[in-house]
């Protein structure tokens, strides 16, 4: 008989998974030289060899960093133009931020459904939902699964629509061999503490536009030029300085990121083949076209009726008790939350992202660093719970 760890028997496993954030010696090194260099803010020489080495890894002419990823997206949205009267389609199924910066420079956000294996926008129903008043779609490259970049794009152009992509999960995805960030106007990322790429907190923007790259500078450096003088200011702008410590941290990152993006992808395939062959929850589907996929989560679709009747919550807690760490992921769909529901936003019919809230199941991506064979372990979990469910049923 299987005795759940829930029930104060032996967890399935025991073995730590891989920490995060991952540093060593290349880390303080580099804040050293920044310290001892005494410039110590957003003009230490480190911020830009950060920007050019992102630019270059994600195939874009220019990147500005930031401070994190909302204040990124909310600059995107205002150097295209966006403002009060105008709509911009966002999921509801992403973390709030995406929909807030919308509000936040006065804009109405439009709440568009997902599709049920990808959670990512579902391209029918932006079809449904553009309207005259459509100046911008945030799509978010969800879990770092890239959106239909095939159908999104051609439909923005077509409608003149900006898009702005939220890159927030999807460090070093690509669709079709192009990274994420920069097929749209903007692409747009958080380096937030779970991200893949992290310095605690921080954001990158790209783009291969040079009038949209000196706006963003501009805004984010209080609307100077980057010719004109110090006290200059030909536009409204802000100050969204990255410090050097956040690119001296980055540039460390950098030299993990390949590796570690590859190690995902790795244990992310095992996974999936393993849930697959053990009827587990439902592994989300992964385009082929996208070659690379950042995995900044790993989610599953939950299904009691496999598990006997066990509730989802109560899954979790056992998983969790088995040594694997999981959650449920969100709540609700930001509609319902209230400074996003209406009227402060358009929501049309969104049940698959109401569906999303009550059957995901996240896995973090820091277990994917484990080594792929050791994915075998949360198999195994999976299937002492259910071989317990079956005989206590
Ligand atoms: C999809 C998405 N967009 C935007 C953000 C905002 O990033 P930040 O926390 O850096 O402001 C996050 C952060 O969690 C996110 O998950």
């Amino acid at each position: 008989m299987a005795h759940l760890a829930i029930k104060g028997g032996e967890a399935v496993r025991t073995k730590p998974w891989p920490r995060w954030p991952q540093w060593d010696e290349s880390e303080a090194q580099r804040v050293q030289a920044v310290l001892e260099s005494g410039e110590w803010g957003g003009f230490n020489p480190v911020v830009e060899e950060f920007e050019a080495a992102w630019a270059k890894r994600h195939q874009a002419k220019y990147c500005i960093s930031a401070v994190n990823g909302t204040l990124t997206l909310e600059a995107a949205l205002r150097v295209v133009g966006v403002g009060p009267g105008d709509e911009v389609i966002v999921p509801p199924y992403t973390f709030i931020a995406t929909a807030n910066a919308v509000r936040l420079v006065g804009a109405t956000p439009v709440f568009v459904d997902v599709e049920p294996d990808t959670y990512n926008l579902d391209m029918d129903r932006v079809a449904e939902a553009i309207g005259p008043k459509t100046k911008a779609m945030i799509p978010v490259h969800f879990a770092g699964l890239a959106v239909d970049m095939d159908r999104l794009l051609p439909m923005a152009k077509a409608h003149g629509i900006a898009v702005i992509e939220d890159t927030a999960h999807a460090h070093g995805s690509t669709w079709r061999g192009t990274p994420l960030g920069s097929l749209g106007q903007i692409g747009s990322f958080s380096l937030q503490q779970s991200k893949n790429l992290t310095a605690g907190e921080g954001g990158i923007l790209i783009t291969n536009d040079e009038e949209l790259a000196m706006k963003l500078w501009s805004f984010a450096n209080q609307g100077r030029d980057p010719q004109g003088r110090w006290y200059e200011h030909g536009m409204l702008g802000s100050n969204l300085r990255m410090t050097g410590w956040q690119a001296a941290i980055l540039l460390a990152q950098m030299e993990r990121f390949d590796e570690q993006l590859a190690r995902r992808q790795a244990s992310a395939r095992r996974l999936t083949s393993i849930l697959e062959e053990i009827d587990g929850p439902a592994p989300m589907r992964w385009d082929d076209r996208c070659d690379n996929h950042a995995h900044h989560l790993y989610m599953m679709r939950y299904d009691p009726a496999k598990f006997g009747g066990m509730s989802r919550e109560q899954f979790v807690e056992a998983l969790t008790a088995e040594g694997v760490p999981c959650s449920t992921g969100y709540y609700r769909p930001l509609y319902e939350q209230p400074p996003l529901a209406e009227p402060f936003s358009r929501v049309m019919p969104c049940p698959v992202s109401e569906q999303a809230c009550k059957e995901s199941i996240w896995l973090a991506q820091r277990l994917l660093l484990a080594e792929p064979e050791e994915m075998d372990d949360i198999a195994r979990a999976i299937v002492k719970i259910r071989e317990h469910v079956g005989e206590v049923a």
